[in-house]
């Protein structure tokens, strides 16, 4: 890895790892509680429409740049630009992983620290006390910073040993786990008390919720859970070869991805609705629900629920190192490559970094209140600053460039199935990421902005 590019060995490793970035708190922690504060149902059927419109062809504009160039983000923006500053996108991708690395890390800490808590049996008790113990351990200075930190570390690690033996290893075995423990936990909360109510909240639809703002959280959330505008897809296709099919790749991804948010929310409702929490709750919501569902659905048989609570914060955690993992890989790809470091020092850019935004994140969660801005702590400011502006933004300039500027040839060959040599749906495609996605955005921007 020293001096070469990785690649991907297997076509399978390829879609276990992209969907492993896509797979992670996004559709866990994210979702639920997106869902929650913004109405249930109707957000759900926004957000699909989202990842079905401006999801998928987003995500094959940011493939055929990144597979096309075969380089580390910025780099596969220049190469397709004749000297124009369309690099920017790919410097703006960059920034914006780096800042989401560094909120996403204090949330997958407290997934470390869950899991740690569980092993302890520590969170053992009515809804008030797993409420309560939330509440006093992020306010916390000092645990919610530490495993901040070693969250990163850890992803650091895995970054430095490259991407076939790191990446492609651990997304392999992990990803197919995590999906048969949620579907066990999805069947726990549904058979609790009450647990239908939930249920109804999922799938009954109350459009008079539906505002602008709920389109442009539907919006992020599609841009943040597919991992788009990030400039992570393209870094990531820039290790795929010359047979993947592209469009066939994102729609498996999104379809994969959008099944275990769905999976998340049949898990966390159910339980919210029968143990009295508050949809509403916020980026608290999954753990002052979760461990409810492990101490009243198993409450017959406690080895299991002890057993099913550590696997599923183990899973948790790890669900997240793929994510954080593609993240960190591009900031390493793009200071090793375009800065003429090693990529070990890279990697510490990048990490030390990630370690000083995270720091701030996590002591905004109560350990430090002046660090909030406009009623919301310096964390949510991070989130929604990228989710909702960086993200869509750069799709917007992403889908214009690959439309309208780079030659059409190249995106057809990029688009091309090498294996049948067809391109169907080429031109739905094109008129997808010509009109229809920046147009959405746009709009979707301009009554954000009140001037719509
Ligand atoms: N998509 C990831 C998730 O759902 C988060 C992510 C965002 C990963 C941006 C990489 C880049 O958890």
């Amino acid at each position: 890895m020293e001096n070469s590019r990785g690649s991907f060995g297997s076509k399978l490793g390829v879609i276990l790892a992209t969907a492993g970035s896509a797979v992670g708190l996004g559709n866990i922690w994210r979702f639920p509680y997106m869902t929650g504060q913004n109405g249930g149902a109707a957000f759900i059927l926004i957000y699909l429409v989202c990842i079905f419109m401006l999801g998928i062809p987003g995500m094959v504009a940011e493939f055929i740049i990144g597979r096309h160039s075969a380089a580390n983000a910025a780099r596969s923006y220049k190469n397709l630009s004749n000297g124009k500053p369309w690099g920017v996108i790919g410097y703006m991708g960059v920034f914006t992983s780096m800042i989401i690395l560094g909120f996403y890390a204090v949330v997958a800490g407290w997934c470390l620290q869950y899991l740690y808590a569980s092993i302890m049996a520590e969170v053992q008790g009515d809804a008030n006390f797993v409420k309560e113990y939330f509440a006093s351990f992020s306010s916390d200075a000092v645990r919610p910073t530490l495993w901040t930190i070693a969250f990163i570390l850890l992803t650091h690690v895995v970054v430095v040993k490259g991407v076939r033996n790191g990446i492609e290893r651990a997304s392999k075995i992990l990803m197919p786990l995590l999906f048969v423990l949620l579907v066990v936990l999805v069947v726990a909360s549904c058979s609790l008390q009450g647990a239908w109510k939930g249920v109804e909240f999922l799938l009954k639809p109350d459009f008079s919720k539906v505002d602008p703002n709920v389109m442009i959280e539907a919006l992020g959330q599609a841009f943040f859970s597919l991992s788009l505008g990030t400039a992570c897809l393209c870094t990531y296709a820039s290790y795929f070869s010359r047979q993947t099919n592209l469009l066939k790749t994102a729609t498996q991804i999104a379809f994969l991805d959008t099944l275990i948010a769905i999976l998340a929310g049949l898990m966390i409702f159910p339980a919210a609705f029968s143990v009295g929490v508050q949809p509403d709750s916020g980026p608290s919501l999954i753990f002052i629900t979760l461990p409810n569902v492990f101490n009243e659905a198993f409450a017959s048989m406690p080895v299991v629920g002890y057993v099913i609570s550590v696997l599923f914060y183990a899973l948790l955690v790890l669900a997240a190192l793929t994510s954080t993992i593609s993240m960190h890989e591009i900031g390493t790809a793009f200071f090793y490559e375009e800065m003429h470091i090693s990529r070990r020092g890279g990697a510490w850019i990048e990490t030390v970094a990630c370690c000083v935004i995270g720091v701030f994140c996590a002591l905004s969660c109560g350990a430090v209140p002046e660090l909030t801005f406009f009623g919301k702590s310096f964390l949510n400011c991070c989130d929604n600053f990228t989710a909702q502006w960086l993200m869509p933004m750069a799709s917007f300039f992403t889908c214009i460039f690959v439309g309208w500027y780079i030659p059409k040839k190249v995106v057809h060959d990029e688009f091309t199935n090498w294996s049948t040599l067809r391109g169907t749906f080429f031109g739905v495609y094109l008129f997808m990421v010509r009109f229809v996605c920046p147009l959405c955005i746009l709009i979707i921007f301009l009554h954000q902005l009140g001037v719509l």
